[in-house]
């Protein structure tokens, strides 16, 4: 059995945790800074590094502490090393490497997106490879063919903005403060999903691609028109996003080499009425559906130490590179 420290910073979240190879999840802490970026109405990127700076090494601390171990007692440490806002993966990066050499253990990059795809595996450990994987966050929207570690074949992904940053955006013309997601589905509970047409981009088209942008701008004009109660274009506009979804991946499915799970991943895999769509169209096909618990979904270091797990036995030098962007 092995352990691995792993570290996030790659948004707005910070976090450090404990993972083993077995699947325990031995200790974690997370902070997230959306008081701090609230009154922006998003992430402001200095702000966000300077408060990864601030609160990083003391939760590696705590959680060292907590599970009882010296850092030379670690098999690896894990750190996300794109993609993201460069400022904080630098911090988290940087403290990976410095408590790796203190340590003389081995330092694993990861890919946060590899942390996303990978971490339903953290929370079933009967989920073998391959599965289909909608990975839908802040900042990307795909869907992939997840063909083993470091194998990740893609199907689709946005033509403009991704999933979580259309609920975001709608949350923001809504009124609803930052972050969006569960402001909207909340609000959502409330009202008609048929109360407000609003289009369904790219539906019935013949790539699996997605695209929000034009959904977006028509919330914000019926927001506009006066004409409509928020809580009914709130749930119209997930009713809507949900339908691209379903239809997307239905094309998807298609289009792969088949497999026997569909898996939802990233922070929007949190939202449960499109876990509940996505549940339904797994179950028509015959697959296994497989979502890990809210607090997997969205940014956290169990899945990056998690992902060092599972890449345990490698290492990476200590002059790898912060990048802000890394397809995977
Ligand atoms: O994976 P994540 O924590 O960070 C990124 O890597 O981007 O995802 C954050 C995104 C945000 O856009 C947030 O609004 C969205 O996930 N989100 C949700 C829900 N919870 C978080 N979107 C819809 N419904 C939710 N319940
Ligand atoms: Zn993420």
């Amino acid at each position: 059995m092995g352990i691995v420290l792993g570290i996030e910073s790659s948004c707005d979240e910070t976090a450090a945790a404990l993972v083993t190879t077995d699947r325990r999840i031995v200790a974690q802490r997370i902070a997230s800074q959306d008081a701090e970026h609230a009154p922006f109405g998003g992430v402001v990127p200095e702000i966000a590094a300077r408060a990864h700076a601030d609160r990083l090494a003391p939760m590696v601390e705590a959680v060292m502490r907590e599970g009882g171990l010296e850092l030379h007692e670690l098999d690896a440490i894990a750190a996300t090393a794109g993609p993201g806002l460069i400022g904080g993966v630098m911090v988290g990066l940087v403290t990976a490497k410095a408590l790796a050499m203190a340590g003389e253990v081995p330092l694993i990059a990861v890919n946060h997106l590899e942390g996303h795809a990978l971490s339903p595996r953290l929370a079933d450990p009967s989920l073998a490879f391959p599965y289909a994987l909608l990975l839908v966050s802040g900042g990307h929207c795909q869907i992939l063919r997840v063909e083993g570690l470091g194998r990740y074949r893609r199907l689709a992904t946005t033509i403009d903005d991704a999933l979580g940053e259309a609920f975001d955006k709608t949350a923001k013309i809504l009124g609803l403060g930052f972050p969006g997601g569960p402001a909207v589905e909340r609000l959502a509970r409330e009202g008609d999903p048929r109360a407000v047409p609003l289009p369904r981009p790219l539906v019935g088209s013949g790539e699996p691609h997605f695209s929000f942008a034009g959904l977006k701008s028509a919330v914000l004009r019926a927001r506009e028109s006066g004409r409509y109660r928020d809580a009914d274009i709130a749930a119209s506009f997930q009713q809507a996003a949900l339908d691209c979804v379903v239809d997307r991946l239905a094309l998807a499915l298609d289009a792969m080499e088949p497999v026997p799970a569909l898996v939802v991943a990233g922070g929007v895999a949190a939202n449960r009425a499109i876990r509940g769509a996505l549940e339904e169209l797994a179950e028509g096909r015959g697959l296994r559906f497989v979502a890990p618990p809210p607090a997997l979904c969205t940014d956290n270091a169990a899945m990056i130490a998690w992902a060092g797990c599972e890449r345990i036995g490698q290492s990476d030098p200590l002059d790898i590179a912060a990048r802000p962007r890394w397809p995977l």
